[in-house]
């Protein structure tokens, strides 16, 4: 009977190495002997102990919960410490390379400090004064499910407004803030509107709904339905109403 250290046979291990600035990289080959149940985590990490002491990784809890070792493994975006090998197809190398989205900081460590400027832009929360806190169970859930975000920014890493056009990047802020910003709102003593910075300051009227943000995040959190359509549809009442515009003017 295989147990957790029984080997497996061998895994062809591809990972992307670079210095910062050096976006394409090159790829560099492993053997790594397959354990059952092992994540493509366990085996870069024995590439690192066993064969190459410099490659660059960042990980912190190997539990799928801080979000640290996001990257793209065969091409799409994934957590290395919840992808288990086995789940992979065994006909070809597991290929690993850092998230496009981000300048490479070394291998598979990549800048994502633009993203803690986005989130500081964002209207905080600003609660009622005086009033009791008192919620309905269906409000808690509504709000939790945007504070599931373990700020992996894997849904960044896919959005194609952000990954093709980096240009875009000051004027779009992408998913996981549209989720914050969502957070915030369905707070049900919170009193901040934060239609005018989603519009204008965040660009969430680039977003097309193509979903591809709620596809791979890993804690499952309805990104498109539940944070950036009601956020589009409360921006088309406010703004585009014809009634109502014609009311204001303009
Ligand atoms: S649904 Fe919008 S935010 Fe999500 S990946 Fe597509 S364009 Fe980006
Ligand atoms: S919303 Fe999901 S994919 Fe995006 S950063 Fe948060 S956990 Fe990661
Ligand atoms: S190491 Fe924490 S999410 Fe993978």
């Amino acid at each position: 009977m295989s147990d957790s250290t029984t080997t497996e046979g061998k895994l062809q291990l591809v990972v992307n190495r670079g210095e910062a600035g050096d976006e394409r990289g090159q790829d560099v080959t492993y053997e790594i002997p397959r354990t059952k149940g092992m994540v493509v985590l366990d085996a870069v990490l024995y590439a690192q102990g066993h064969t190459d002491q410099d490659l660059a990784v960042r990980w912190n809890c190997k539990a799928g919960k801080c979000g640290s070792c996001a990257a793209e493994i065969n091409g799409y975006p994934r957590l290395l410490c919840k992808t288990r090998v086995e789940d992979l197809p065994t006909d070809q190398p597991v290929r690993v390379q850092p998230m496009q989205t981000f300048p490479r900081i070394k291998d598979l460590v990549t800048d994502v400090s633009w993203n803690y400027e986005m989130n500081k832009q964002i209207p905080p929360f600003t609660p009622r004064e005086g009033a009791e806190w008192r919620w309905q169970q269906r409000d808690v859930e509504r709000a939790q499910e945007m504070r599931k975000c373990i700020e992996c920014f894997l849904c960044q890493d896919v959005c194609h407004v952000i990954r093709y056009q980096r240009s875009n990047k000051p004027k779009f802020a992408g998913p996981r803030f549209f989720v914050r910003s969502a957070g915030l709102d369905y707070h049900p003593m919170d009193t901040v509107d934060r239609a005018e910075f989603l519009k204008n300051e965040a660009g969430i009227e680039m977003c097309n709904v193509t979903r591809c943000c709620t596809d791979v995040c890993p804690e499952h959190i309805q990104i498109t339905d539940n944070a950036i359509i009601p956020a589009k549809e409360r921006i088309v009442d406010k703004y585009h109403d014809p009634i109502k515009k014609m009311l204001r003017g303009k």
